[in-house]
């Protein structure tokens, strides 16, 4: 028997981008990876997860007219909803109204879990650009992902946050590999603050756990002008500015996501 290659047998792997703090870069990361691995290949989509704050439309510059919540709704079908987005990804856009679902209702949780089992066999990967912080509505939305990926900054208070986050994917969802990925870094930084955040997790969770949290280290991205100037002219950095440090950072990510 030939073997299937895991792609066509499950579909699409789908990724949460979460963090413990807002504002770390989570929606920079989850476009501009999107566009990284469009690059190599692989067929992808963003989804805009931040059902609360959702502005994957305003870093993306497209307008949100059929989106995740008509289909949620039952108004549009999930074809109608999914757009092309620069660097030849596929995006679902959130669209205003999704602020009601700051309390998830049955029906949009099974309503959720159906658009995602629609959307695998169309993509390799799929990726979650969640909210930020551990709300019942960004720990659902995570528990939808086959893995996740916590975005966080070397500054004091992101890293508790990353923490706090961790501790309860942990004990809620039974995660124990987690993917980083540290934005905003100086050189060498990243990979310390990684081993940081294993220490405390080793000393304070993973005593309390049948099986240890392991983080993996996807790898640091520097702090960019380039990415400020691609967010205020509503471009892709991936696209505008491929040779900027932030972007060249972010290929080198997307390569060992696929690894
Ligand atoms: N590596 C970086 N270098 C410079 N500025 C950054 C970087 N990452 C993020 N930013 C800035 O931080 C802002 C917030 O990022 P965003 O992705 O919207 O965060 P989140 O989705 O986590 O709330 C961006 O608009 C951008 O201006
Ligand atoms: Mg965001």
């Amino acid at each position: 028997m030939t073997a299937i290659p895991s792609s066509e047998a499950r579909g699409a792997r789908i990724t949460a981008i979460t963090s413990g703090k807002g504002g770390v870069g989570k929606t920079f990361v989850s476009a501009n990876l999107a566009a990284a691995l469009a690059r190599q290949g692989q067929r992808v989509l963003v989804l805009d997860a931040d059902l609360g704050l959702a502005n994957l439309d305003v870093v993306l510059n497209l307008p949100p007219r059929v989106t995740l919540h008509d289909v949620l709704t039952g108004k549009r079908e999930l074809r109608d909803a999914i757009v092309a987005g620069p660097g030849g990804i596929s995006v679902l856009l959130a669209g205003s109204g999704m602020v009601e679902y700051s309390r998830l209702t049955t029906e949009v949780r099974d309503e959720l879990v159906r658009v995602l089992a629609e959307l695998r066999p169309m993509y390799d990967q799929v990726l979650l650009d969640t909210g930020a912080g551990i709300s019942d509505v960004v720990l659902y939305t995570v528990s939808l992902a086959d893995q996740v990926l916590v975005v966080v900054t070397p500054e004091p208070t992101a890293l508790t946050d990353a923490y706090a986050t961790i501790k309860v994917l942990a004990t809620t969802q039974g995660r124990r590999a987690i993917r980083l990925v540290v934005n905003q870094a100086k050189r060498g930084e990243g990979r310390a603050v990684c081993q940081q955040l294993q220490q405390v997790i080793d000393r304070y969770v993973n005593p309390t756990l049948d099986g240890p949290v392991r983080l993996e280290f996807l790898g640091e991205l520097p702090l960019d002008p380039a990415v400020r100037e691609c967010v205020s002219r509503r471009t892709l950095l991936l696209e505008a500015q491929p040779g900027a440090p932030a972007a060249t950072a972010m290929v080198d990510v997307a390569t060992r996501v696929l690894r």
